[in-house]
Parts: C-alpha cells; structure tokens; sequence
C-alpha cells in the first residue's frame, strides 16, 4: 500500500491554481527532495496531505485514508516540520505534555534529540514556545518530529531558521532516521540533501514536471 495517492487534485486560491492536475504516489522507502521555485506549489501539496485543504478535484489518500475526514489517523502516520513554527503560547513542559499525550512519545527522548543540536530544554522548560528563538523552535519541532517514529516525515525547509552548525546537526541526525521511516524534504539546497534522498520531485506553476529515482 502506498503511503500517499495523490491523483489529479488541482485546489485553486483567488482564482489561480494553485495546483494544477497532481498526481503522485509515495511508497515506503522514499527519500525524496521536492524542489522548485518559490510559489510553484509545494507547500499546499503538502498541506493537502495533512487535510488543511478541501480539494477542487481529485483525491488525496493517506495509507488509504481521507486526511479530511480521518485526519487523526492520518497524523498518526505522517510528521510534519512547517516551514513557520507556530505561534505555539504553551511553555515547552507544557507543548512536551500534549505532544507526549496526544502522539504517545516520551518526553525524555524529545530531550535527548534536541539535545543532540545543542539546545538543552531543560534550561528552557517554563519558557512560552513563542519566546524560543527560530532556530530553537526549529530544532524543537524537530526533536518531536524524529521522537515520533512516524511512517513519512515531512520537512519544509527544515533548514531555513538554522545557522551553519544547526544544519549540520540536523543532517547528522537525518541518517539516524529508520529505513522503515519515509522522508519528504522541501528544499532549495539540493548540495546539502543529495545523500538522503533517492527520488526528486520537480513542482512548478502547479504541475509536477519531473520526477526521478535518483
Ligand atoms: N492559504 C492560502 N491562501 C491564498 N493563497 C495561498 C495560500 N497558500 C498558498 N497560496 C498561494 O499559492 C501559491 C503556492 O504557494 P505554496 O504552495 O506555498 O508555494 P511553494 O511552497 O512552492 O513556495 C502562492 O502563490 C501562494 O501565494
Ligand atoms: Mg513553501
């Protein structure tokens, strides 16, 4: 069973399409850089995976699952690390909390990953999620992510908020990553991504225009 059966979905935003006829399958044991210019769409076919959007057309299948209508059980399957962390007004021990409630993963392991990229929670841990600088809410937000142990994990320009030695933390723990767990990478620094993926996706204006195992 794929994870993801995209086919023919098109979403339209004030009167452009947004994405235009997409259609898209992701297997277990993908590892793919999904790339193109500002604007081209990647964004929403990822939040069309995770049911932000009601489609124009077509369907969106997660392991058979209608992300709309079953996005509880969707989430369950899929990680997804936003592009703008959340103006999140819970303190960390509260955000560990809730993650280790409603995604059953144990807090000391978000711990001990985002300790793995130097930032130590526990000197943080009364903090309101939004005071963290973006660097930290983005290694926070990974930490959870990789604590998860979810099926496809998805990246929106993960590195974007990071210095130099953040990203390279952050790709030291990418090989880390279970074969069993699929990764989704949207990025523009395909340098740093080449040796995790093995498949590259193309977007633009809406469309996919190339897709190759690599
Ligand atoms: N929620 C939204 N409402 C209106 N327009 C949107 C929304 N989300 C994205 N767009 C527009 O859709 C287009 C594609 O956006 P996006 O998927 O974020 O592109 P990418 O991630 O490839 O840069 C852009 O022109 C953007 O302005
Ligand atoms: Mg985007």
């Amino acid at each position: 069973m794929n994870l993801v059966e995209a086919s023919h979905i098109s979403k339209t935003f004030m009167g452009t399409k947004v994405l235009d006829d997409v259609s898209l399958s992701i297997s277990r044991g993908d590892r793919i850089a999904l790339m193109g210019p500002n604007g081209a769409g990647k964004t929403t076919l990822v939040r069309a995976m995770l049911g932000f959007y009601h489609l124009d057309s077509g369907t969106m299948r997660v392991l058979k699952h209608d992300p709309i209508k079953e996005r509880v059980e969707v989430l369950r399957h899929i990680s997804f690390i936003p592009q703008l962390p959340p103006p999140v007004k819970l303190s960390i021990e509260e955000l560990l909390t809730y993650v280790s409630k409603s995604a059953g993963l144990q807090k000391q392991n978000v711990i001990d990953e985002a300790g793995r990229m130097d930032l130590d929670l526990t000197k943080h841990i009364s903090k309101p999620f939004y005071k963290l600088s973006g660097g930290m809410k983005q290694k926070l937000l990974i930490a959870i992510a990789l604590s998860k142990k979810s099926d496809l994990l998805i990246f929106d320009e993960p590195t974007a908020n990071l210095d130099p030695k953040g990203r390279e933390q952050f790709y030291t723990l990418l090989q880390e990553i279970p074969e069993t767990c699929s990764t989704l990478f949207i990025t523009h620094r395909l340098d740093e991504i080449k040796a995790l993926v093995n498949r590259m996706i193309y977007m633009d204006l809406g469309k996919v225009v190339e897709d190759e195992k690599v």
